[in-house]
């Protein structure tokens, strides 16, 4: 099947008050787990490819992003391509040329002008040359190893008011929002802001975006579905499954050698847990 957009995947979504899932892919086995999961429950699924996981491929996006649209297209499900968390722009000017039709943009951490301006910059850029952009307002904690922050941390949430002006001054095509996630949680506890997300919802006239979907409990998930979140970025809870499959395996057969052996149970397993993920989000009550 031909890759589709995630501006599509997340309008289609949002317009029948659901939400697309996007995992993030950071070897072969991933990919085809992730296209195998969404062709057994007959769901859209977005690839996303990390800032992150390009450094782990020596700084070359084309390889993993080659690996996926190859992958995208022999599958039978519609599957976007996003680049993800993005702070380099040289990063940023490779997405349209490998294949994607969207990037995050992460400027997060700076301060609210310096985010505006970076930002603005760089959906310019994207919009010139037909890309989505999803940015990030108030910091979703637990990027590159740091801790969640405190709930009570400048920018640990994110505020209605200040969301609506941002995405009007800097016009970018989705928001991802701070309402109590936080990323790299390896627990399921994670209880979300659903007084906030309404407000966010009601004041931001762009697609929400749940990033550290992990550690946020389904139930948390489908109530923040049913309250605006359109897209749910979902990362360790796939390293979770791979890893733990692969020590199974390793300690069943510790005189193995044949790494197909470690890799089709790391990939079964990242299967059977983005299975759950796209039925958990597929249940969510319309809003
Ligand atoms: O952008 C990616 C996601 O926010 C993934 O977060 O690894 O905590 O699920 P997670
Ligand atoms: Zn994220």
């Amino acid at each position: 099947m031909p890759l589709c957009t995630t501006g599509e995947l997340v309008a289609d979504a949002a317009s029948h008050h659901g939400a697309v899932v996007a995992l993030n892919v950071i070897t072969l086995e991933h990919i085809e787990a992730v296209i195998a999961a969404a062709e057994h429950v007959n769901e859209p699924v977005i690839l996303q490819v990390s800032e992150n996981a390009v450094k782990f491929r020596a700084g070359r996006l084309h390889p993993v992003a080659a690996a996926a649209v190859a992958a995208a297209r022999a599958g039978t499900v519609p599957v976007a391509l996003h680049l993800d968390h993005v702070k380099s722009g040289e990063l940023l000017r490779q997405a349209a040329d490998c294949g994607f039709s969207s990037v995050m943009f992460d400027a997060a951490h700076l301060s609210y002008e310096e985010n505006v301006t970076a930002t603005r910059t760089a959906a310019d850029w994207a919009h010139s040359n037909g890309l989505w952009l999803e940015a990030e307002l108030g910091e979703v904690g637990g990027k590159d190893g740091n801790g969640p922050l405190d709930a009570h941390a400048p920018g640990a949430r994110t505020e209605p008011g200040e969301a609506r002006r941002f995405v009007e001054e800097t016009g970018v095509d989705a928001l991802a929002v701070a309402i109590g996630s936080s990323h790299a949680m390896t627990t399921r506890d994670a209880a979300l802001d659903h007084t906030l997300l309404a407000a966010l919802h009601d004041a931001v006239p762009v697609p929400l975006v749940l990033h550290g979907s992990s550690g946020v409990p389904d139930a948390e998930i489908r109530r923040a579905v049913a309250g605006g979140i359109s897209k749910v970025n979902i990362g360790t809870a796939l390293s979770i499954a791979m890893t733990g499959a692969i020590r199974a395996q390793l300690d069943a057969d510790p005189r193995g050698v044949d790494p197909r052996h470690y890799l089709a149970a790391g990939r079964r397993a990242v299967t059977d847990t983005v299975v759950q993920l796209l039925t958990t989000v597929a249940a969510a009550p319309v809003g």
